[in-house]
């Protein structure tokens, strides 16, 4: 997301400390140390101006919700319409950090997340850009590997080409998402889903939303099984 450089900006943030996490010595392997209590744990990647995340935060109250952007001058914004929305939220469910969906690693534990959201993520429609995607295979691999077995990976976008490219990548490493759609907003799975700015932006411009969801099934050893 381009942004004009925030003026302020550090201080915005420091106003709204107490939604932001900072890189934790070892990586987060519960909700109870950041939220003061269990549930599941939810990741967003790539929030942008962070209305999904606090849609989501006040529609599942019970569930704990890490919202993460590279791009600390969209923070500013994130973390700002998370103050200005606070009374839509009966739980201290929501929270965000700065930071690359590459160093997720050194932020989560295997196996510590309920579900990832990937929403509208930039297309870097270049062939020479693939890796930079942020569904491309390497990332999905770190995805699951931070995913309790059925876990979630959920992702939308209104770019056809990303999303294909998308399912390729799956499809390249064995695995079959549970849904498919190529126009989410008029098939069954729109009910409940929580919009995005960009979401609202193109389907304003009468774009279809693709989304799918994959679950994660993690292998067990004959010791496990
Ligand atoms: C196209 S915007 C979509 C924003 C929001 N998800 C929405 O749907 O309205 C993509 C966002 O992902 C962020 N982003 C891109 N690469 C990222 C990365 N490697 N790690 C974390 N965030 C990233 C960008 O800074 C930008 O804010």
């Amino acid at each position: 997301m381009r942004m004009r450089r925030k003026k302020h900006g550090a201080e915005r943030l420091a106003a709204q400390a107490k939604y932001l996490l900072e890189k934790p010595e070892a990586p987060i392997s519960s909700p109870e140390p950041v939220f003061g209590r269990g549930g599941e744990m939810r990741l967003e990647i790539g929030c942008g101006k962070g209305g999904f995340a606090c849609g989501m935060a006040a529609a599942y109250p019970d569930v704990n919700f890490i919202a993460m952007e590279k791009v600390p001058d969209v923070m500013v914004i994130a973390v700002e319409t998370a103050e200005a929305r606070q009374e839509e939220r009966t739980q201290d469910n929501l929270r965000f950090f700065i930071g690359d969906a590459h160093d997720l690693p050194a932020w989560f534990a295997p196996e510590s997340l309920d579900a990832i959201y990937l929403n509208f993520s930039d297309p870097w429609p270049k062939a020479r850009h693939a890796k930079r995607r942020l569904t491309h295979r390497a990332l999905i691999e770190t995805y699951l590997k931070l995913l309790r077995d059925g876990g979630q990976l959920h992702f939308k976008t209104d770019n056809r080409p990303l999303f294909d490219f998308t399912l390729e990548e799956l499809s390249a490493l064995g695995l079959t998402p549970d849904l498919v759609t190529y126009d989410l907003h008029h098939s069954p799975y729109n009910e409940g889903n929580i919009r995005t700015e960009y979401e609202d932006n193109f389907s304003a411009k009468g774009f279809s939303i693709n989304a799918l969801r994959l679950t994660v099934r993690h292998a067990k050893t004959a010791e496990q099984a």
